[in-house]
């Protein structure tokens, strides 16, 4: 009886633990209503502001202005000023602020280190204004085919298409602008303010900024991540929309987050992307770190103003609740052609080394060195390739970071060289949250140099998160991050390798009892900055001073590895990030696609989610399609929460270990490929996963299509979401074919295909006209595949034409800066297949050296009539014959192959089909 109770009693405990576990907990959360500064701002009527500029000239190259309230009534109001800046490809920058010379109470925040050091420097000096429309209007330069137009009265800056004298952009036509300039306190002023049981002092009172940007010849706009909703944003207001709150950019450590919401999550870019058919893809970026919240209007959302919408024009409403204007406008017109405007302010991805773009198995926890080394030899007793182990807070000596739990990891050095004699890596965790515990020497250090950020009353702030009490490095510092980035020498962290590389997780930062699980805005930083004006950018600078740790441990000829759960823009230049704490059902699995489609498109391209889903526990169904999909992801990792059950890839039967060894092996296989893809990231910004409509941009079936995604520009993916699946409908776009990776069979482009789904794999497809580079023999690493040999596999459009390239580096130093790497482009055209160097002819470092070679040529979608083909200069002659399109696969397909060519991936040659 006794026995039956406590079970009961358990049972009963164990559902309310469920129950507070599958529940998004919303009220600890602020809505637009319970924030004022959002309330008030959307309260606002079009035709409100009525500022208007003056004194319109040409200073420092720039064009200046005043903005002056148009009614005297205003007199409190201060002139602003309004700075237009142009720079090469088509970027214009806005800047208004409160004018220094009218002492202003307070300097506004400005985010310093996000834009990259060059930007600067391609800075057009304008030469004159032009004065338009009888002086209404004055117009600048700002690339062939384009100007900058600012409207006087009321103020109004666009972008003007010169040759069809359309709008590309605009910012206050709707009159919305708003700019709440910095008061002093008079005694009848309550500037606090109350959330729940959290109160925040505002000693600065109100100064939230809020316009309106416009895009012209716009069907969708996309971008401001990061949040688990549907790639095109959805109106938030207007006719026929259901009243929902904007979206919101607040870097949050959301509990359970739900799939379809506006709610911000972990990270926050500013930056929206339009794309069209009339004219393709234009961008904004405000460059702002306080809380944002953003309104996609939907048509007709003005219509008491009675005038007529042109079509095509998607109206937006920007609201944050500090700091300036400090606005970028990016023209396009091309898709790719935002990224790379966009990525030259605020810096392309950091090339990854190559082992961080492989398989990564991580749960919250192993346990101990024994599990650990359990788990290594389980992938080498299955032949399972793996890259990376890592190790969760419990691997720490009571949540201090830089230690061990030396009860459980008494050799930690020992074991990071098991893993290294493989040529595998470990990753710990290292969290900005500080133990305030006096006998903790990182602790005692950061408090006796006055290294973290205060509290409103000027007190270290002492926030609750997994140590228990803690204090937070104040990272805006860049005297702090440096003394940070030094916490990672092999000296100071003791137990640490070369091998070994880092994680920063609850970098929002997670604060538990603070408000919204965070730090209280009104904490201060360096040089007096609120926590208000900084909130959204607290994570990057952690992660900034964290790459640059390894950097410096690497005396700076090991490129950093460093996950971020926290974002901000320019994140991609310091590492990869996941989008966080995810939920083990169907619908997750969904909304990771347009998650990491999104983060490609705001410049954040090393991305993934967490595989099989942080919490719960996937049905094995659910696992195998997550590993297939996941295959694909630029980052891919799995990750489970604490209470889930164990769920390494052997734990599911022989099948299933099957079905996700085979999806692990197409990633190894596909490194090549990807590594390629990195590259062209982190030259041009063009994200390695990318919505179809970058790929087929005047192709509108595609636009808000975020099931289906291009891997680069030659892979089409279509993952599978649901349960049982037995067919998938998948849109092929374009004129040419496209051929199943699995099994080469060719589908027309331009239509929807019901295709026949099976458990082995998620239906992916290789575009006609393109070559791709493959590595076919499976290590227990990617270092270890290091030297072996590559497949090409060409893939023939309808003029038996196909193009590719290959990037190939050391996989991990610097040199590739000077030069150390094979730059290829293969093509194939008239039968002949061509190699042809894409590097440049010289270079200090010299090229990367490879002896690798290429054993198999498969050529899809050929005329099997050759038997032989021709190899020049070397003028040898090899047979052409059928050959599996995998190797390892049983029942692959037969395939013409060139059979050991055994060209090197190195030198120029040409193999000829005869
Ligand atoms: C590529 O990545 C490296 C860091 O890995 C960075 O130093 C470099 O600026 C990036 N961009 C280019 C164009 O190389
Ligand atoms: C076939 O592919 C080649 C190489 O990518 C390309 O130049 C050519 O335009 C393509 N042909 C057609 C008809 O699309």
């Amino acid at each position: 009886m006794r026995n039956e109770t406590l079970r009961l009693i358990l049972l009963l405990l164990l559902c309310s633990h469920l129950h507070s576990v599958l529940s998004w907990k919303k009220e600890e959360f602020r809505t637009c209503h319970q924030t004022p500064f959002c309330k008030r701002a959307r309260s606002r009527a079009p035709g409100s502001s009525s500022l208007i500029a003056t004194d319109v000239t040409i200073s420092h190259g720039d064009l200046t202005a005043k903005l002056t309230p148009k009614h005297d009534s205003q007199s409190e109001t201060k002139p602003l000023l309004l700075t237009l800046s142009v720079y090469q490809r088509g970027i214009l920058r806005l800047k208004i602020d409160e004018d220094p010379s009218l002492s202003p109470p307070k300097k506004r925040f400005e985010v310093p280190d996000v834009i990259v050091s060059e930007f600067p420097s391609t800075k057009l000096w304008l030469p004159k204004i032009s004065s338009v429309e009888n002086g209404l209007s004055s117009s600048v330069y700002l690339s062939d085919g384009h100007s900058a137009v600012l409207r006087h009265d009321p103020f109004e800056l666009f972008i003007r298409d010169d040759s069809s004298g359309d709008r590309v952009i605009s910012l206050n036509s709707h009159d919305l602008f708003d700019f709440e300039q910095l008061k002093h306190k008079s005694e009848d002023d309550n500037w606090e303010e109350q959330f729940r049981s959290h109160t925040d002092r505002r000693p600065y009172g109100p100064q939230s900024i809020s316009f309106d940007v416009s895009f012209y010849g716009a069907d969708f706009v996309y971008g401001i991540p990061e949040r688990a909703a549907s790639l095109a944003l959805k109106p938030t207001r207007g006719p026929n929309v259901d009243e929902s709150e904007p979206y919101r950019l607040f870097n949050l450590d959301v509990f359970e987050y739900i799939h379809d919401s506006p709610f911000g999550l972990y990270g926050s870019i500013p930056f929206m992307v339009s794309h069209g058919k009339a004219r393709g893809s234009s961008g904004f970026f405000w460059l702002n770190a306080a809380e944002m919240q953003i309104d996609v209007l939907a048509p007709g959302w003005d219509a008491e103003s009675g005038i007529a919408l042109p079509s095509h024009r998607i109206d937006t409403f920007w609201m944050s609740e500090a700091g300036v204007v400090d606005a970028f406008f990016f023209i396009g017109p091309n898709p790719k052609d935002v990224l790379r405007q966009y990525t030259a302010v605020t810096g392309t991805p950091a090339m990854p080394q190559l082992f961080s773009i492989a398989y990564h198995q991580c749960r919250w926890n192993y346990r101990d060195e024994e599990d650990v080394e359990h788990v290594d030899s389980k992938f080498d007793e299955l032949d399972i390739p793996y890259d990376v182990l890592w190790l969760d807070i419990e691997h720490t000596d009571g949540k201090r970071y830089f230690t061990w739990d030396r009860a459980l990891f008494p050799h930690p050095e020992e074991m990071q060289r098991k893993l290294a004699s493989k040529g595998r890596h470990m990753v710990t965790i290292v969290d900005p949250h500080i133990k305030r515990d006096e006998n903790f020497h990182l602790h005692k250090e950061a408090s006796q140099k006055g290294y973290y950020v205060k509290d409103a009353s000027g007190n270290d702030f002492d926030g609750w998160c997994w140590p228990g009490s803690s204090s937070y490095p104040d990272t805006l510092n860049p005297e702090i991050r440096s003394w940070w980035a030094d916490k990672f020498s092999y000296q100071s962290y003791e137990g640490s390798t070369p091998s070994l590389y880092i994680w920063n997780d609850m970098n929002e930062p997670s604060v538990f009892n603070g408000p919204e699980v965070t730090m209280p805005r009104d904490v201060t930083h360096y040089g007096g900055v609120e926590h208000r004006e900084l909130h959204n950018a607290y994570g990057y600078y952690f992660h900034m001073a964290t790459a640059n740790g390894l950097l410096k441990r690497g005396e700076g000829n090991d490129r950093p590895f460093v996950l971020s759960r926290a974002l901000f823009a320019g994140s991609q230049r310091y590492g990869a990030v996941w989008t966080g704490d995810n939920t083990a059902d169907w619908d997750h699995l969904r909304v990771s696609i347009p998650m990491v489609l999104t983060l490609g498109l705001t410049g954040m391209s090393f991305s993934g989610a967490d595989i099989g889903g942080f919490f719960g526990n996937p049905e094995p169904e659910l696992l195998v399609r997550w590993y297939q999909l996941g295959a694909y992801y630029p980052f891919f990792r799995a990750h489970a929460h604490h209470d889930t059950k164990r769920r390494e890839p052997w734990l599911f039967g022989e099948r299933n270990t099957e079905l996700i060894k085979d999806a692990i092996h197409v990633r190894y296989a596909l490194l090549p490929y990807f590594y390629t893809l990195f590259r062209e990231a982190n030259t041009t910004g063009v994200p390695v996963v990318r919505p179809l409509w970058m790929e087929f941009p005047s192709d509108e079936a595609t636009f808000s299509n975020d099931e289906t995604f291009m891997v680069g520009s030659s892979i089409l993916v279509q993952g599978i979401y649901t349960e049982r699946a037995k067919h998938a409908s998948v849109y092929l776009p374009g004129k040419q074919s496209w051929y199943d990776l699995r099994t080469g069979a060719v589908y027309k482009g331009g239509v929807t295909h019901k295709l026949e789904v099976t458990e082995e794999s998620i239906p992916a497809f290789q575009r006609a006209g393109t070559i791709i580079a493959r590595k076919d023999r499976f290590r227990r690493s990617s270092t270890q595949m290091a030297n072996d040999p590559y497949t090409l596999v060409v893939a023939l459009n309808s003029s038996q034409a196909a193009e590719g390239e290959l990037y190939i580096d050391d996989g991990s130093s610097f040199n590739f800066l000077q030069g150390g790497y094979i730059h290829r482009r293969f093509i194939f055209s008239n039968g002949k297949l061509t190699s042809i160097d894409l590097a440049p002819a010289s270079s200090s470092k010299g090229r990367y050296p490879s002896d690798a070679f290429i054993e198999r040529i498969i050529l899809l979608g050929h005329a099997p009539s050759s038997k032989n083909a021709l190899i020049e200069p070397s003028n040898q002659k090899v047979d052409i014959e059928l050959g599996p399109l995998w190797v390892l696969r049983a029942r692959a397909p037969a395939v013409t192959t060139i059979r050991r060519p055994n060209v090197r991936v190195a030198e120029d040659w040409t193999i000829t089909v005869i």
